[in-house]
């Protein structure tokens, strides 16, 4: 059977802050740039979320978006948008919420809801150019 791959776009904006506490402001300066401002700052962040599996032969669907884009909803846009992620989102009290971080949070929020025979991979946008992917290896 032919594998096809569908996905959902969706998108939040959050504040966060990137530093180790046990290190300077200068030093997380260097490692973080403007990412350490110990004030914060938001980022408009873009997700895609995409499904890997075979077409289901009664419905033609390999996933409803449609169900996907309510998971999605519940799990992710209404935990993170206009939070400070730092602060408010338990999973980044001890975690830095980078991009990559935030990636790896987001695929485990969803995995769990997700059929097991459909490959998951998160695809988060921090700014227009910079961007990370993750697919749970
Ligand atoms: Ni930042």
């Amino acid at each position: 059977m032919p594998k096809v791959t569908v996905h959902r776009k969706a998108h939040f904006n959050a504040a966060h802050r990137l530093f180790r506490k046990e290190w300077s402001d200068e030093k997380n300066y260097a490692v973080f740039g403007k990412c350490s401002n110990p004030n914060y700052h938001g980022h408009n962040y873009n997700l895609t979320v995409s499904l890997t599996g075979e077409i289901n032969k009664e419905t033609g669907f390999v996933y409803d978006l449609g169900i996907l884009r309510d998971l999605i909803k519940t799990e992710i846009e209404d935990a993170f948008d206009h939070k400070n992620l730092n602060i408010e989102v338990t999973e980044f009290k001890e975690l830095n919420p980078t991009a990559e971080n935030i990636s790896i949070v987001i695929y485990d929020k969803l995995r769990q809801h997700l059929p097991i025979d459909l490959d998951l991979k998160i695809t988060l946008y921090e700014t227009a150019r910079n961007f990370v992917s993750y697919s749970g290896e």
